[in-house]
């Protein structure tokens, strides 16, 4: 069984969502490994990109086993922006994606991000060039709109599927919004039945049994999963697990499938930071802290994690807690 994303087959219509300072390509690599048919890069700025590639290059970095990998951009001036759409198909990324949800103030001040999508016509111009300046297929991840009295997604998506791109991820809130409130299903539902290209849905799915409530329930081409991938990583093998067979192995804390899952990310961050402390150890607590949230002793496993200052440290007394916390 696939699911179809453009010209990808996917095994799964689970997805991880772009984070920033998160989906880096080691995460990227242990999510790939887990159950997630592909996945996205953070939002990278198409200036930056213009003006110091090297630099931007760090961010761009993907790993083989990544694949099908995409790009994300974002940006307000269209030609560095499709310059760097042609630069990510240079570098063998399967598809771009264009950032046009991102709520922060510097970015949409500029007209970049959500801002983008409050002028559908102007966006059209750039979506039109931007799905005809590379072969890789162009996606777009948006919100459901500026602001309650704004919700224009499913026009934006007509203007996405006439221009040419190949599908587009809604996340179910405003711009106005930010992260407060919850995700608005309905809302990602009727842009998906309004719409010519297939729809990602996003937003707030913290569990497998969410996941495929909401891919059926909504009709989706697949669900996009970001913050419940932090807490529990898992979460792409089980939702996957429970829609093609009707349940899961509960990859619970401390079990042998959760701690190799942490031993594997270990491995997997020491190898992209190898001789870099100081960045392995900022993952090696990020991650830790947000696998534990919600579980008993985790702000003083969080305390004993700041107060380390050596990767080593930090990812045994991780093992120890998890492993503490499955023999409880
Ligand atoms: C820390 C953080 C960083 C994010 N960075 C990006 C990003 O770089 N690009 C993007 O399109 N969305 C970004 N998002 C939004 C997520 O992709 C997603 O749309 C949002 O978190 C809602 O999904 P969730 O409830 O499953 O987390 C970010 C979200 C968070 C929490």
């Amino acid at each position: 069984m696939t699911y179809k994303l453009g010209p990808l087959d996917l095994k799964s219509p689970f997805v991880l969502a772009p984070m920033a300072g998160l989906t880096d390509t080691s995460f990227r690599r242990l999510m790939r490994r887990h159950g997630c048919p592909m996945v996205t890069s953070e939002l990278v700025s198409s200036t930056g990109m213009e003006y110091s590639f090297q630099k931007s290059l760090r961010i761009l970095a993907f790993h083989e086993e990544e694949k099908p990998v995409g790009l994300q951009i974002f940006g307000d001036n269209p030609e560095h922006m499709l310059e760097a759409l042609r630069k990510i198909e240079a570098l063998g990324a399967d598809f771009a994606d264009l950032n046009l949800g991102c709520p922060v103030q510097k970015v949409v001040r500029r007209g970049a991000g959500a801002a983008a999508c409050r002028d559908v016509p102007k966006l059209y111009a750039l979506l039109k060039q931007a799905a005809r300046a590379v072969k890789i297929p162009v996606s777009m991840k948006i919100r459901t709109g500026w602001d309650n009295d704004h919700k224009n997604a499913v026009e934006v998506v007509r203007a996405g599927a006439d221009a040419g791109i190949s599908w587009v991820a809604v996340h179910g809130r405003t711009r106005a919004q930010g992260y407060a409130g919850t995700a608005d299903w309905d809302a990602i539902g009727e842009v998906k039945a309004k719409s010519t290209i297939p729809v990602i849905g996003n937003g707030d799915v913290t569990t497998p049994e969410l996941a495929v409530e909401r891919f059926k329930t909504y009709g989706v081409d697949a669900v996009m999963i970001g913050r419940g991938a932090l807490r529990r990583p898992l979460i792409f093998e089980e939702s996957a697990a429970l829609l093609h067979d009707g349940s899961y192995a509960a990859g619970a804390p401390g079990n042998n499938s959760f701690i190799g899952l942490i031993r594997e990310h270990r491995a997997l961050i020491a190898e992209q930071h190898e001789g870099h402390l100081v960045p392995a150890m900022v993952h090696a607590r990020k991650f830790m802290s947000y696998y534990a949230t919600g579980m008993r002793g985790c702000h003083e496993l969080r305390k004993k994690l700041f107060e380390y200052d050596d990767p080593e440290l930090i990812w045994n007394e991780a093992e120890r807690f998890f492993m503490q916390i499955y023999n409880k």
